[in-house]
């Protein structure tokens, strides 16, 4: 076993043992096509992630989002055949390797996995064994998934997403997890502008200020965007984990932070929480400005 096996760093006061960190394919693929990757962008993602794995081993998962490709695969299925998404395996295979490339390129040891052979569905829900992501956690290796499809309690196979992905990691041997999705937008935006403010927090309990906000989905996004995201997440968080979307910047110093607690992140990096645990620097219900003030009142940050 490693060093890092031996002696996992404790993970600090308020901060997360383990990082789910996706990147959205909106970040490394033009998804109006069919098969675009832009390798330039995922190597310098990769360099992002090199980095936070050489200095915080063994805490990491990475997840990949299935960009053009993935779209792309599932497009246009065939209803009558239980077996029409396999091409996903195949397409978001073509990503994690992308990926995988990238991150050997960086200095580090990264190994794909394939999510159909780790993840089913049972009557109970979708089950996953994680004793192989535990091991190369334990030996400081990042493991590198995406979504893929699954075989269902009734045999046929169903699309799991790169945003539902995070969700078997969410588990004891692995907790306290943050899930954070870099995205091309800095969060939940409350106007219409890219720029403008975002939901500071959302309870998973009551998605519907954050429903209201989503705005109609491209025809082309077959996982049905910010609106998809939203609810994979808040499933996620009602399993215990502090999840976040927030804006992916090829070009930052360093991804250091999304290790941090959440109220050490930079004050520059808008963001938006879905948690059980209402953020501490949000006011109190009780003292938001009356009813007669006008605006979205969730929307300061
Ligand atoms: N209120 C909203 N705030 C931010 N983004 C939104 C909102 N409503 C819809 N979206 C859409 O969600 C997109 C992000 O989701 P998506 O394209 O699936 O990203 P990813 O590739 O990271 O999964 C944004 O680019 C935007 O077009
Ligand atoms: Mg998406």
């Amino acid at each position: 076993m490693s060093a890092a096996a031996a002696a996992p760093p404790p993970a600090r006061a308020g901060g997360p043992r383990t990082l789910v960190v996706k990147v959205g394919g909106s970040l490394v693929s033009d998804k109006r096509t069919d098969d675009h990757l832009d390798t330039a962008a995922i190597h310098a993602y990769a360099a992002l992630v090199a980095d936070l794995v050489r200095t915080f081993p063994g805490r990491t998962v990475f997840v990949a989002g299935g960009g053009a490709l993935g779209h792309g695969a599932v497009r246009d299925l065939d209803a009558a055949d239980g077996f029409a998404a396999l091409d996903l395996t195949r397409a978001t295979f073509a990503v994690k390797w992308a990926w995988t490339a990238a991150f050997r390129e960086a200095g580090i040891r990264a190994l794909p996995l394939q999510v159909a052979a780790m993840c089913t569905d049972q009557r109970s829900g979708a089950v996953a064994d994680l004793t192989v992501v535990r091991r190369l956690l334990a030996e400081g290796v990042l493991p590198v998934l995406s979504g893929d499809c699954i075989l269902t309690a009734d045999g046929s196979l169903r699309i799991y997403g790169s945003d539902h992905v995070p969700g078997m990691l969410v588990d004891g041997s692995l907790g306290p997890v943050r899930i954070v999705t870099l995205t091309d937008v800095p969060g939940i935006l409350t106007g219409t502008g890219p720029d403008g403010p975002v939901l500071p927090w959302v309870s998973p309990d009551d998605t519907a200020s954050a429903h209201a906000l989503v705005w109609e989905t491209a025809p082309w996004d077959t996982s049905d965007a910010m609106r998809g995201k939203v609810d994979a997440l808040a499933a996620h968080a009602r399993r215990g984990a502090e999840c976040v979307i927030t804006r992916g910047d090829r070009a930052s110093a360093s991804l250091h932070h999304l290790l941090a607690p959440m109220d050490r992140w930079p004050a520059d990096v808008p963001h938006t929480l879905i948690s059980r645990t209402r953020p501490a620097s949000l006011p109190h219900p009780r003292t938001a400005p009356p009813p007669s003030d006008p605006g979205i009142t969730s929307a300061r940050s």
